[in-house]
């Protein structure tokens, strides 16, 4: 049997809506653009969502738009381009620990790293779970810091029932292997409307109006920048997708909380910790992670592929001990000991909604067989 780390639910619906943009010669951002920031933005509940070509411009025009150019505390296990969007936004990322169960930065690691040049702190929201968002945005009102959240792998999970991406400027991934995708493709979520159209300006060349407003406006030739921008848009195809992806959104996650449910029941063996849902989150399970303990994670990952079963890992080396980061921040580098110890035991096993209960159950004892060839090596 073949199970791949992940597979998108795309069907007719995604086809038709694509072939509809074709047809109506608008291809970049434009009307389905402005009806994927709506529905986004209502799903969210916050006042304005921007739709753009990645999670990583989204957390970068966030940055930069917010004048964050001092520290910016964010756990470093996390793809790396969260601390890329920060580096390439001007600021200073300084890395927090995180709590073991959620694999989420650590509110009291924060705080221990607070200094009086901290402007901002980039939760990352791991694998579908939110952060302790209670603790953060107290710690965060206190010392007058700006919050980013990237929540690439959360679409649709809530912290005591409010949506990841409202807390503060919410950054999200359309990426293959996401809760939603468009391909390629990201969102940012505000309720600052004056920050919204500073984003938009940012992403379009730094140019006011954007090249749908301007051809069917006056003057439709001048072009005035009041920035130096990006083209950070997204295309008005992968919007069309991105709508009709938002529509399956709920039932595709209710599907992976069954599967994890399900897992979480069956995965019983002593040599694996399973994923901790905190009861104050709704886990949406992007990713299905558990930690590897007593046999080597390498070898129980390679075991599952050899069986067809493409696990992998999330994410590993973390970000302080990548050579460009371990180079540069050297000095701001220090007390990452639940880090270094998740990203080492750390595996990723395949979820999507379409997984069937057969396949779940060829995981569940292939995982067992494996750990069980592993253990009698070791003794
Ligand atoms: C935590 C996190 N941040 C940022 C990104 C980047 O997203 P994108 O590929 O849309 O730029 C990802 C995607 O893998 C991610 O997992």
């Amino acid at each position: 049997m073949k199970i791949p780390l992940c597979k998108t639910n795309i069907n007719t619906k995604e086809s038709r809506a694509i072939e509809k943009v074709l047809k109506s010669g608008w291809l970049t951002d434009g009307p389905m653009n402005a009806k994927f920031e709506e529905a986004f933005a209502k799903y969210i509940g916050v006042k304005r969502a921007l739709t753009l070509n990645s999670c990583t411009a989204a957390l970068q025009l966030a940055m930069e738009a917010s004048g964050i150019t001092g520290e910016i505390i964010l756990p470093s296990f996390t793809f790396v381009a969260s601390a890329n969007a920060a580096v390439k936004a001007g600021a200073t990322p300084v890395f927090a620990d995180i709590e073991y169960d959620t694999c989420n930065i650590d509110p009291i690691d924060i705080a221990r790293k607070i200094t009086p040049r901290t402007q901002a702190i980039m939760v990352v929201h791991y694998a579908g779970q939110a952060c302790s968002m209670g603790k953060i945005t107290k710690l965060a009102a206190l010392h007058k810091l700006k919050i980013i959240e990237d929540s690439a792998e959360t679409i649709g999970g809530t912290y005591k029932k409010q949506k990841t991406g409202s807390f503060s400027i919410g950054c999200f991934s359309f990426f293959p292997t996401k809760n939603i995708t468009t391909g390629e493709g990201g969102m940012l979520t505000t309720n600052d409307r004056a920050l919204a159209d500073k984003i938009k300006t940012l992403a379009g060349h730094g140019i006011t109006k954007n090249t749908y407003d301007r051809q069917y406006g006056q003057d439709p030739w001048f072009r005035e920048a009041s920035y130096a921008g990006y083209n950070f848009r997204m295309s008005g195809i992968l919007a069309a997708i991105g709508i009709e992806q938002l529509k399956k959104l709920d039932a595709m996650n209710a599907r992976r909380r069954e599967h994890a449910a399900y897992l979480n029941k069956k995965l019983k063996f002593d040599e694996i910790d399973l994923p901790v849902e905190l009861k104050e989150c709704r886990h949406v399970y992007q990713m299905y992670t558990i930690k590897v303990k007593k046999v080597a994670r390498r070898d129980f990952v390679l075991g599952l592929r050899k069986k067809g079963i493409m696990a992998s890992v999330h994410f590993t080396p973390p970000v302080h001990l990548q050579q460009y980061y371990a180079r540069k921040y050297k000095r701001l580098i220090h007390n990452l000991p639940v880090t270094e110890r998740v990203a080492n035991s750390i595996a990723t096993l395949p979820m999507y909604p379409g997984l069937t209960k057969k396949e779940l159950d060829y995981m569940i004892n292939s995982v067992g067989k494996v750990l069980r060839s592993l253990k009698r090596r070791t003794v």
